[in-house]
């Protein structure tokens, strides 16, 4: 079964040959979700954090296609983790309701996102103490 529950680093498939490199992401095989939206992000540098939000419905595959940045990913309920984005052919998949920042990116950074849902505002939860809540309120119930 696909696993949409867990942030994880993601390995796609390399197709380079003498020509130069080449890198496969194809949706619902190389990442658990049809692909939606596409946007980018690049000419942020090491003083900037990015994102400081989670999402109701969609889920991300973050890729640095050139350069790297850092993305701290938190659950909430006090559970944080690291992962480095340097690899182009590598990629983190958030799952809804993940709080994320980005951070730390180098001068050449190109951080690829691809998206489950079209963008829609209201789905952006912006607030730290409104995730928490809705966490805790989750965790209780289950
Ligand atoms: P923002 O969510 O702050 O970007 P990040 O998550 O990288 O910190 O988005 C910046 C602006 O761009 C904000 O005005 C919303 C707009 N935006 C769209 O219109 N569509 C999109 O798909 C995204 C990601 C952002």
């Amino acid at each position: 079964m696909i696993d949409r529950d867990s942030v994880r680093m993601l390995e796609f498939p390399q197709r380079g040959d003498e020509r130069g490199h080449l890198v496969i992401v194809e949706g619902n095989q190389d990442i658990p979700f049809e692909i939606k939206r596409i946007f980018y992000i690049y000419g942020s540098d090491d003083t900037v954090v990015r994102g400081q939000h989670a999402n109701l419905r969609s889920e991300f595959v973050l890729i640095n296609v050139a350069g790297r940045s850092k993305v701290r990913v938190d659950d909430g309920l006090g559970n944080e983790a690291v992962f480095h984005l340097n690899r182009p052919h590598t990629g983190i998949y958030l799952p809804k309701m993940v709080w994320k920042d980005m951070y730390d990116f180098s001068e050449d950074s190109v951080l690829l996102v691809l998206s489950s849902e079209h963008y829609d505002p209201d789905e952006y939860i912006r607030s730290y103490e409104e995730f928490e809540r809705l966490m805790r309120e989750k965790a209780n119930k289950s």
